[in-house]
């Protein structure tokens, strides 16, 4: 039965928290908080990561997260479950971090999961709670999502709905969590703002500034945020067009502009374009959104970033055809990277696997070799060779391709490799290599967006 006179919740001096969904960002985020001292429950439907977890192993790659997994299990404080009855029951505070990627017949996000997990929780929520969503959605989502918790508790209105985007970054996402660059929070009463800020009271005490936003702004700055993201990096990879039309050289026009402080070195390095499970279908959703709120015109320029964006990967196919003579097929080609970014093991749209499966399609023998990517690699690949060792993956190649810059390829040794490839042919698809020591032993260099040190003319894309 219902009780709408229930009061809601008000800060209380150690709140059990819920994490729901431990992903990528969830169990980050559980293990984060329980680290901070609070006792956490995480819940996913997923029964062989839950189990995982609470063996103390993350069943992802994200560095730093495995030993804060075992610091905070000898705590006691973080239980690991796959049960919304014992999170409702034992939770005052239900942080929702479930997934929300792209629909498969459009670009708008797929709100399956934070719609089912919501419903799920909202009919257990006998007193009140404050559920805290994470997850990125379209504007609207939260309002729509705080009628339905209301009307669906047991608790009626004392079940309240507040935004807290996430910002953290795959491979730094311990450190984003406990030292964010800065906290939002939507709510529609300054109560539940209040309750979050408790919460967050060890983070704050180290000076992250705090925003307090309505519902609708918290959902706008996680969209706005990663927008302006995939925008920066695209506007330097049109540069590199530029440049390499014109024999320009895009890491220095970077360097260049990078020096002017409104401008900013970050998120400035061009090369293959961004990927992974973010970015890409964010942009997307969020034309979709602004399409449905009849402003499609706003947003327009999206369209433009994720088509730079998606330019690169022919742009590093063309390269690769001419630097072996115009004909891929029967080459052996290795890609050095399979992760959609160096300190993950995420291959969501990876720019490095997609432009291995291009190659494969002409008919290149292709080998793709990373430290942490091969498994989950292996479960979706099936038309490239996957070798875990770089120096093996690399003998009797046509070509190397630099495809996700990993410190372990920077420290590969040009003048050894040298001796394992048919042909010395590189091209830094991430200019993050020192192509002169490439070049000064014996290889024939090529790089996305700078001229070529080496002499192979940079082939135009048709
Ligand atoms: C991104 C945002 O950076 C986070 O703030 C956000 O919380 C997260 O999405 C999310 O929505 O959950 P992430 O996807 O982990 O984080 O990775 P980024 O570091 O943003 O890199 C994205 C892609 O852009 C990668 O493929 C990377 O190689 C590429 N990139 C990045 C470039 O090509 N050039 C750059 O200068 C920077």
């Amino acid at each position: 039965m219902r009780s709408p006179a229930a009061r809601t919740l008000t800060p209380v001096t150690r709140p059990v928290l819920s994490v729901i969904g431990c992903g990528y960002l969830g169990a980050v985020h559980a293990t984060a908080m329980a680290d901070l001292g609070y006792e956490v429950i995480g819940v996913d439907v997923d029964e062989a990561k839950i189990k995982q977890l609470a063996e103390g192993t993350a069943p992802f790659y994200e560095p730093g997260l495995d030993e804060l997994l075992q610091r905070v299990e000898g705590t006691g404080r973080l239980q690991f479950t796959t049960s919304f009855e014992t999170a409702a029951e034992r939770a005052d505070v239900h942080f929702l971090c479930v997934g929300t990627p792209q629909r498969a017949d459009s670009n708008a996000a797929d709100l399956t999961y934070v719609d089912a997990a919501l419903d799920t929780l909202a009919r257990l929520l006998t007193r009140p709670t404050l559920v805290v969503g994470k997850s990125t959605v379209p504007v609207g989502t939260a309002e729509r999502l705080a009628a339905r918790l209301a009307e669906l508790a047991p608790v009626g209105a004392a079940a309240r709905l507040a935004w807290n985007p996430e910002f953290l970054r795959e491979g730094f996402a311990v450190q984003d969590t406990l030292a964010p660059d800065r906290l939002v929070v939507g709510v529609s009463d300054p109560q539940d703002a209040e309750v979050l800020r408790n919460v967050y009271e060890p983070v704050l005490a180290k000076g992250t500034p705090w925003i307090v936003t309505d519902l609708a702004t918290a959902q706008l700055v996680k969209s706005a945020a990663n927008a302006f993201l995939a925008t920066k990096i695209s506007f330097i990879n049109a540069m590199a067009e530029l440049c390499e039309a014109s024999g320009a050289d895009v890491v220095a026009l970077a360097d260049a502009i990078g020096h002017d402080p409104r401008i900013g070195r970050r998120f400035l390095q061009a090369g293959l374009g961004f990927g992974g499970g973010c970015l890409p279908k964010d942009i997307r959703g969020f034309m979709a959104c602004a399409d449905e709120l009849g402003v499609q015109e706003a947003l327009g320029f999206l369209r433009e970033v994720d088509d730079i964006n998606l330019r690169r990967r022919a742009r590093a196919l063309a390269q690769a055809r001419a630097l072996v003579g115009g004909d891929l097929a029967g080459k052996v080609v290795t890609v050095l990277g399979a992760a959609f970014k160096p300190d993950s093991d995420d291959i969501r749209d990876s720019p490095a696997l997609d432009v291995a499966h291009m190659l494969a399609r002409e008919g290149a023998v292709v080998r793709v070799t990373d430290p942490k990517a091969l498994d989950n690699a292996r479960r979706v690949v099936s038309d490239v060779e996957l070798v875990a060792d770089p120096v093996q993956a690399c003998r009797d190649a046509d070509l190397v391709l630099h495809l996700t810059e990993w410190r372990d390829y920077r420290a590969l040794d040009p003048v050894a490799l040298k001796a394992v490839v048919r042909r010395p042919r590189i091209l830094d698809g991430r200019n993050a290599l020192e192509l002169a020591a490439w070049a000064a032993a014996g290889w024939e260099v090529a790089a996305l967006g700078r001229p070529t040190v080496g002499g192979t003319p940079q082939p135009t894309v048709s």
